[in-house]
């Protein structure tokens, strides 16, 4: 416990605002997130299929698959949405398949944001039309005051305001992933 709490936090740097959800209250949360997940798929008979959408969610798929103790499989998916930055397209295009075959499993989408919702709306009905038991989502971070196309989620971390997030998986120009915090960028970086 004392090596955890002695590792540095990395500081804000130029870019950054300021601290909008710190390391310390991700992990509660995810915790949080984990705890019902376990109990709303305490009976399925196969694997849990956790579908990390590359490449923001690969840090929030990490900390809550280690949180699960249902049985589950990790895989991944990679979409582009064509267009993206101040107004989504919603043109939304398959860059890279699943390994697992989906069909007559339970799957559920793992998405560090959600932002106007065109690719989580295009990911579920992908998935459903593959045969699926059933298919879920869980976005660390959703914007409410983006999205255009409505979307069922499952499980919500954070409810956030409009403003540019980094950190936690998600980044600036591919930067500022691997942040244990999620920061508020300057509006005009
Ligand atoms: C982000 C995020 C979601 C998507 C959400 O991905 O990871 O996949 O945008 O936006 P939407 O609700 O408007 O569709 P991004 O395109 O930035 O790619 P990355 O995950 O590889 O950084």
């Amino acid at each position: 416990m004392d090596n955890i709490r002695s590792i540095a936090i990395p500081p804000l740097t130029d870019d950054l605002v300021r601290v909008l959800i710190d390391a310390e209250t991700i992990q509660r949360r995810v915790a949080e997130l984990a705890q019902q997940i376990n109990k709303d798929y305490a009976d399925i008979t196969e694997p849990l299929i956790l579908v990390g959408v590359l490449k923001g969610s690969f840090i929030y798929l990490a900390d809550l698959s280690r949180k699960l103790t249902v049985p589950h499989v990790i895989d991944f998916i990679a979409v582009s949405s064509y267009g993206k930055g101040t107004v989504s397209s919603g043109n939304v295009r398959l860059l890279m398949d699943t390994r697992e075959n989906l069909e007559h499993h339970h799957v559920l989408i793992v998405e560090d944001i959600l932002d106007s919702g065109y690719t989580l709306d295009y990911l579920v009905r992908y998935f459903k039309a593959r045969g699926t038991k059933s298919v879920q989502t869980t976005v660390l971070l959703e914007k409410p005051d983006r999205h255009v196309v409505p979307v069922d989620l499952a499980y919500v971390g954070f409810t956030i305001p409009d403003v540019w997030v980094v950190g936690y998986g998600l980044d600036y120009a591919e930067k500022y992933r691997t942040l244990p915090y999620i920061a508020e960028l300057k509006p005009q970086v």
